[in-house]
């Protein structure tokens, strides 16, 4: 039952309830207009405390697809958290307003924060370099629907891969199917965070390896999920431009992989996909965008209770 649920990490769902909100999401892409009213009457709010294009169009459009309506900010600077309201009274009194909260801030652990001051679900929308769970949902919907299923992958995470919380994400929800081997591809300065190893990857069993060149490993992949090096999370300057194009995707690179792996990437790019590999088949980041929207209206129809 999702209904009331609070969606603060992959882990806070089932591996079943995953398969439910995929299949409700396909569901929706083949007939959309059956599922044009089923939110009619509620409310999300969308609070994102730090930038965000895709996540928070993606919530609004999928609550407005379902005939609900949104309200919130894109800029906290406006809001009272700018004359020191805590986030438990700010929580407290949107959710008063709304049916569901969507919300993104800058930090690690605020998303759990709200969940325990609010009277209705909210859905994290990423907390800092932590977990971004819509953005999973969004990545398995499109693994499960260009590869047929998100078992038996190996899957390449390549960038940024200690600040990147949809890394973080998906690979707490992808270890648990079976069979699927992950390889870490970053520089050493950015590799998988020890919390993610500890808590995360040990305990699963999980196979993988770490590496840091690309082209050593591109041909063992079947999806490459490519990063931008998360330039507002570090501390100096110049870590963050003698890291930032670490890895470059390219055609010479694309032909060293397999004819069926597909690339994602959780957008917004920044030189780390060539604009040249957009027309290659295998390049699949803007149709994961789409899903995303999909993915979001299940999520939110399950967790409001409108189906
Ligand atoms: C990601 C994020 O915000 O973590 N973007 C997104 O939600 N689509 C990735 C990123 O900003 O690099």
């Amino acid at each position: 039952m999702l209904k009331g649920r609070h969606v603060i990490e992959p882990g806070n769902l089932s591996v079943q309830e995953i398969d439910e909100i995929c299949t409700l999401a396909e569901q929706i892409i083949v007939d959309p207009v059956s599922f044009q009213d089923v939110c009619r009457g509620k409310i999300l709010a969308a609070l994102f405390f730090e930038p965000s294009t895709r996540t928070r169009l993606s919530f609004e459009a999928a609550m407005l697809r379902l005939g609900g309506t949104v309200e919130g900010f894109a800029d906290a600077s406006y809001t009272s958290t700018s004359k020191g309201e805590s986030l438990a009274d700010t929580i407290r009194v949107v959710s008063s307003y709304a049916d569901v909260i969507a919300m993104r801030t800058p930090k690690e652990g605020a998303a759990f924060l709200a969940s325990k001051y609010s009277a209705c679900p909210v859905i994290n929308a990423g907390d800092g370099g932590h977990f971004h769970p819509t953005q999973t949902l969004t990545d398995l919907l499109t693994i499960r629907s260009l590869k047929g299923s998100y078992e038996n992958q190996v899957v390449g995470f390549c960038g940024d891969l200690k600040f990147g919380r949809t890394v973080h994400s998906l690979t707490q929800a992808m270890c648990r199917y079976p069979k699927n081997k992950f390889v870490f591809i970053s520089p050493k300065e950015l590799k998988v965070p020890d919390y993610m190893i500890e808590n995360i990857l040990k305990p699963s069993g999980v196979e993988y390896i770490e590496a840091e060149r690309l082209e050593d490993v591109i041909g063992d992949l079947d999806v490459l999920y490519m990063t931008r090096v998360q330039k507002e999370r570090f501390f100096n300057e110049q870590d963050y431009i003698r890291l930032k194009d670490s890895y470059i995707l390219d055609r010479e690179k694309m032909k060293l992989a397999k004819n069926d792996m597909i690339v994602l990437h959780p957008l917004p790019r920044v030189n780390e996909i060539q604009p040249d590999v957009d027309d290659d088949p295998r390049a699949s980041y803007f149709k994961q965008v789409k899903y995303g929207m999909y993915a979001r209206m299940a999520l939110i129809a399950k967790v409001t209770g409108a189906l």
